[in-house]
């Protein structure tokens, strides 16, 4: 069979069977299948969907497109994180070093950014300096010598990933649960994880807006995870509103740092304590409780701060950043945001604020297009705050005057207010084991 074949046969709503799944990626990775057939192929799939057993294929077949990392050299327990996407979302730069402070390995392939939600490779790429290509070989090397090492996607792990996530990324075919789910167990397989906490968000501002579908994605990473016996959890979180009040790629690695100096937005920390301590939890060697308190001191201590500082010098990144923020990229244009209305904020839609953001820079419009690691929002009031007419609600970082312009009135338009206050909702929905 051709690969013309298999696109028309998943055009048609038919399975495929493991051979058919592993030609399509051999072939496009080899450049007999162009990048508009293998889209053409992906929005068939996103359209008629892919079963457990095809998703499964679909992600070995991306693993055996690279190598897999052995990490049976590195002693210690390691374990991992991976979040569905969000907006504002840097729980890794907070959980990540913060699990490693406490003498836990952690190895993590991180994405860019994807539609409207940002990624971890692109905030830790605004620190000056900061490497996120890493050998197989430096990457160990790191992990003993640190405990910590974050990488991009590379020709070497998983290339297959690196080129589907560019073209789903421009061509509207991300929010599937199975391209989902393949696309992030093939990453944790071929990084040779053996223990994974997974952050599913769910929300306006996720790439899954309905939590029985979130629940149904979490089953079938979790299924993935069993079958590649791997140990993971599922913690399931509301993505309604930005995480934290920082998105923009150098302004959410400030908010991290604060974060990890004790004083970060109430939504981030509880989110990344709930991660952090099932990470630590994960290996059986603590309680859930006993898990929360070490994060704990962890954090009070500046132990997880002094090991975010290691991660950066150790891949290259100027490490006086965490402490001097002026370091880091700045916009030009700084403009204020404010709201015709008082009241309470019931809302703020996530998404219209991701896509304003991908709007001025932060976020990739074509799959070549260079970001800009400068521009963000602040959001100065989140849901549940009170508002008068006037008042500044949100501060917009821009290159120039008319994207400050553009943005400030999308990001006024995002926010909802009402009379009354909304009921406080937890960040936390659901965890899956
Ligand atoms: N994160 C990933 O790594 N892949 C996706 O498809 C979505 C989020």
């Amino acid at each position: 069979m051709i690969a013309y074949e298999v696109i028309a046969k998943k055009r048609d709503g038919e399975s495929l069977t493991k051979s058919e799944i592993a030609l399509m990626i051999e072939s496009f990775l080899c450049g007999s299948l162009a990048d508009y057939q293998m889209a053409a192929f992906l929005m068939a799939c996103y359209i008629r969907g892919l079963s457990d057993e095809e998703t499964f294929y679909l992600t070995e077949a991306m693993v055996s497109s690279g190598k897999r990392v052995d990490l049976s050299s590195v002693s210690g327990f390691k374990v991992d994180k991976h979040s569905t996407g969000g907006v504002g979302d840097k729980t890794t730069l907070v959980v990540c070093p913060l699990v490693a402070s406490l003498g836990t390995i952690v190895s993590k392939f991180s994405g860019r950014g994807l539609g409207h939600t940002g990624g971890t490779i692109d905030k830790l790429e605004s620190v000056p300096g900061f490497s996120t290509k890493l050998s197989i070989e430096d990457l160990i090397e790191q992990l003993k010598r640190i405990g910590i090492a974050i990488a991009s996607a590379s020709e070497e792990i998983n290339p297959a990933d690196k080129r589907l996530y560019a073209l789903r990324d421009v061509t509207a075919t991300v929010s599937s649960t199975p391209l989902i789910a393949s696309s992030i167990m093939s990453k944790k397989i071929a990084a040779g994880s053996e223990r994974l906490v997974l952050d599913v968000k769910v929300g306006p501002g996720a790439f899954l807006t309905d939590i029985d579908e979130a629940k149904k994605l979490s089953r079938l990473m979790l299924d993935i995870a069993k079958r590649a016996k791997m140990r993971a959890v599922a913690v399931i979180s509301r993505m309604d509103e930005p995480l934290g009040k920082a998105a923009g790629n150098s302004l959410e690695v400030i908010e991290a740092t604060e974060t990890l100096k004790g004083r970060g937005p109430s939504d981030l920390v509880e989110l990344s304590k709930v991660l952090a301590a099932r990470m630590l939890s994960l290996g059986g060697l603590l309680t859930i409780s006993q898990a929360e308190e070490a994060a704990n001191l962890a954090l009070a201590s500046g132990a997880a701060l002094n090991k975010f500082v290691e991660l950066l010098a150790a891949q290259g990144g100027d490490e006086r950043a965490a402490h001097d923020y002026g370091l880091l990229p700045r916009a030009k244009e700084i403009r204020g945001v404010s709201l015709k209305e008082s009241g309470y904020v019931t809302s703020i839609d996530a998404k219209a604020i991701g896509l304003t953001l991908v709007e001025i820079g932060a976020g990739r419009k074509r799959a070549e297009s260079e970001i800009d690691h400068s521009v963000g929002v602040i959001l100065g009031k989140k849901v549940g705050d009170r508002v008068d007419i006037g008042e500044e609600i949100a501060e917009v970082h821009a290159s120039n005057p008319a994207d400050a312009e553009m943005a400030r009135a999308h990001i006024a338009k995002a926010y909802r207010v009402g009379k009354k206050k909304p009921l406080a909702k937890g960040i936390i929905i659901d965890i899956l084991e």
